[in-house]
């Protein structure tokens, strides 16, 4: 008999226990950091630097932390315990704004206590957890490569909904975009509304990967410029007068660090994305160290390379999803 099979029969699980946000934070973030092999990405070790800071901190940190940590971010979940030692950690996020959205994260075992059905443990109890929360859908992100991982994954009824593609450039001083004025526009105002309804149609399940939807990221500069207070600004492709492509500036929380979101109508595909691109691009230059786009797998490379983007990695984005199951 396997030590999986062994896990799944004994009831509640030995080392298994619901995630203590604050507490368990330094533990959690020493088992990122030897669990993924590949390391993590930028955001990922600004996080882990943030958590084990604030873990070393001990009760300072568990009491500075709810400040400085966005409250949906990764607040539940179960870690595997062993010895006194966190070797095991799944965490679910609420989808802020997007009722029944959640998303798991974090998912790692220790290297010395894999293949004993740690793994599953951990994934299926965050699936039973999102459910009791009202989970109707439940979003992952893995490589695609990660046999384990997607093996773990699609036997817990995940499915691969897209592919997507993380592209990174770094503006230089001599980095200019003659003829971008004339293709493309500040958005309008009046605009938003427009801009915020294709948002919702390109992504009905809640994401402009990998942060939720939220009416917030299109509203309005308010009147003070392209950027506004919070630092975010929207410009527009427009065909025959009519907005066709729409591409978003947000500051991320590295320092000189922007994303683009770049949202297309259909026939804008192959059309649209070099103006938007330039565009944003020229607006930015003397503001980002680093400008960020995430778009699916494949689209649009030529483009993105042909500005000086350069592909930093492909995910797969999963989810398991309840809504067309009848209720338990
Ligand atoms: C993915 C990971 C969490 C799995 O943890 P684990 O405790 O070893 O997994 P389990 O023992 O519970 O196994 C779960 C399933 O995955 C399968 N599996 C685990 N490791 C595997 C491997 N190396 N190759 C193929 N299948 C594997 C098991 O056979 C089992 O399948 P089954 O339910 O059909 O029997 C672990 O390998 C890990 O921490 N990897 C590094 C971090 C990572 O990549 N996390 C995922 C981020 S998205």
């Amino acid at each position: 008999m396997t030590a999986a099979v062994v896990l799944r029969e004994s009831k509640p699980a030995p080392g298994l226990r619901r995630l203590r946000r604050w507490r368990d934070m330094g533990g959690v973030a020493a088992l990122i950091s030897r669990s993924f092999p590949r390391g993590v990405d930028r955001g990922g070790r600004r996080m882990l630097a943030e958590m084990s800071a604030l873990g070393r901190a001990g009760i300072l940190g568990w009491l500075v932390a709810p400040l400085v940590v966005p409250s949906t971010a990764y607040s539940e979940g179960f870690v595997w315990e062993e010895a006194g030692s966190i070797i095991g950690n799944a965490s679910l996020t609420e989808v802020e704004g997007c009722p029944g959205r959640f998303v798991l994260a974090n998912v790692a075992v220790d290297p010395d206590y894999r293949r004993r059905g740690i793994g599953r443990a951990l994934v299926e109890s965050s699936m039973d957890l999102a459910r009791k929360r009202g989970a109707t859908l439940l979003l992952l992100q893995v490589e695609p490569d990660n046999r384990p991982a997607v093996h773990l994954y699609e036997a817990q009824g995940f499915q691969t909904l897209t592919k997507r593609t993380l592209w990174a450039f770094h503006p230089l001083p001599t980095a200019s975009a003659p003829g971008w004025a004339l293709e493309t526009r500040p958005r309008l105002p009046t605009e938003w509304n427009e801009h915020w309804a294709l948002a919702q149609r390109l992504h009905p399940e809640g994401l402009v990967w990998p942060h939720p939807l939220h009416p917030s990221i299109f509203r309005g500069a308010g009147g003070l410029g392209p950027f506004g207070v919070g630092g975010t600004a929207h410009w527009v492709w427009p065909a025959e007068g009519t907005p066709r492509g729409w591409v978003t500036a947000r500051r991320t929380g590295e320092r000189g660090g922007w994303r683009l979101v770049l949202l297309l109508e259909p026939e804008a595909h192959g059309r649209a994305e070099r103006p938007l691109l330039r565009r944003a691009l020229a607006e930015l230059e003397r503001r980002a160290r680093r400008v960020v786009v995430e778009l699916p797998a494949g689209v649009a490379d030529s483009e993105l390379t042909g500005q000086g983007f350069v592909a930093e990695r492909t995910l797969a984005w999963m989810a398991r999803d309840w809504r067309a199951a009848p209720h338990p």
